[in-house]
């Protein structure tokens, strides 16, 4: 099986719409690289996000904050240039989207431009409605990330479910609305509570795409990093391991190391 789906045109926003009308699951993994982007593509992903989840996977930072709007676009770029079929979405990384509309107009059409992305993904609610608005105005699509909010881990000092008690699962919602009002095409919800996000998915009608945030969200997403297992110690509780990548790639290693001294490769139909 090569892909699961025959239906090849380019996604855009409007077919998640669609897909959320028909009630059809959205397929979401982040990418940041072309060969990965590429193999996901062909399988057959709807969209992808380039997340600035990449200062963990590609940087080995420690959160998200550290990584810059020039290597989100170095990343979005390599992203862009493998994929054919899918949406490709990327995050306005950390303090360029953070209450100076203009500034933060420049920094998503740099994205926009530079990396021949299809559409934003911003983190954050009414706090920053104005740079959301002045975005969309410019023509831009935008997928809104509430929930946990990764960026502002200094703020909350915790990773834990957000959402759990009922002022701030009332100010979810409410964001949730807004950016929807805002002309928002999607919402990534992450890490709420199932029921919550049932919830909200119900009451809007763009899509919701859920991260650890149960099986009532539109669509899903999974860091693919994490997802492929290539990844041995982050296990939360949301994630499921579809491959084992960290042992195939080191048993593949350890083979090759073995045959380089054993004088086993190259072969002599290896070798001009
Ligand atoms: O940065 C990221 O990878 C994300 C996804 C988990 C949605 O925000």
């Amino acid at each position: 099986m090569s892909t699961y789906t025959e239906d090849k045109r380019k996604v855009t926003t409007h077919r998640l719409w669609e897909m959320k009308q028909k009630g059809e699951k959205i397929s979401v993994l982040t990418a940041y690289d072309y060969m990965m982007a590429k193999v996901i593509d062909e399988a057959g992903i709807d969209a992808i996000i380039v997340g600035d989840s990449a200062s963990n996977t590609m940087i080995g930072n420690q959160t998200t904050l550290p990584i810059t709007l020039d290597q989100m676009i170095y990343h979005a770029r390599s992203v862009v240039n493998a994929t054919r079929r899918a949406l490709v979405i990327v995050d306005m990384p950390f303090g360029t989207c953070s209450g100076n509309p203009l500034k933060s107009l420049d920094a998503a059409i740099r994205i926009m431009k530079e990396s021949g992305a299809d559409a934003l993904k911003i983190e954050g609610g009414k706090e920053i409605q104005e740079d959301v608005k002045k975005i969309i105005d410019a023509g831009i699509p935008v997928m809104s990330h509430l929930g946990l909010m990764p960026q502002s881990i200094n703020k909350y000092g915790t990773y834990a479910v957000r959402g759990k008690d009922e002022k701030e699962a009332e100010k979810l919602m409410a964001d949730c609305l807004l950016m929807e009002e805002l002309g928002a095409f999607g919402i990534v919800l992450e890490k709420i509570p199932a029921r919550l996000a049932t919830e909200i998915s119900g009451r809007l009608t763009i899509p919701t795409i859920g991260i650890g945030a149960g099986s009532g969200a539109n669509g899903q997403v999974l860091v693919i990093h994490d997802m492929m297992g290539m990844n041995k110690e982050f296990s939360p509780k949301f994630l499921r391991r579809y491959a084992d990548l960290y042992t195939i790639m080191t048993e593949a290693t350890q083979h090759y190391i073995q045959d380089v001294k054993d004088v086993q490769f190259p072969s002599k139909e290896e070798s001009y």
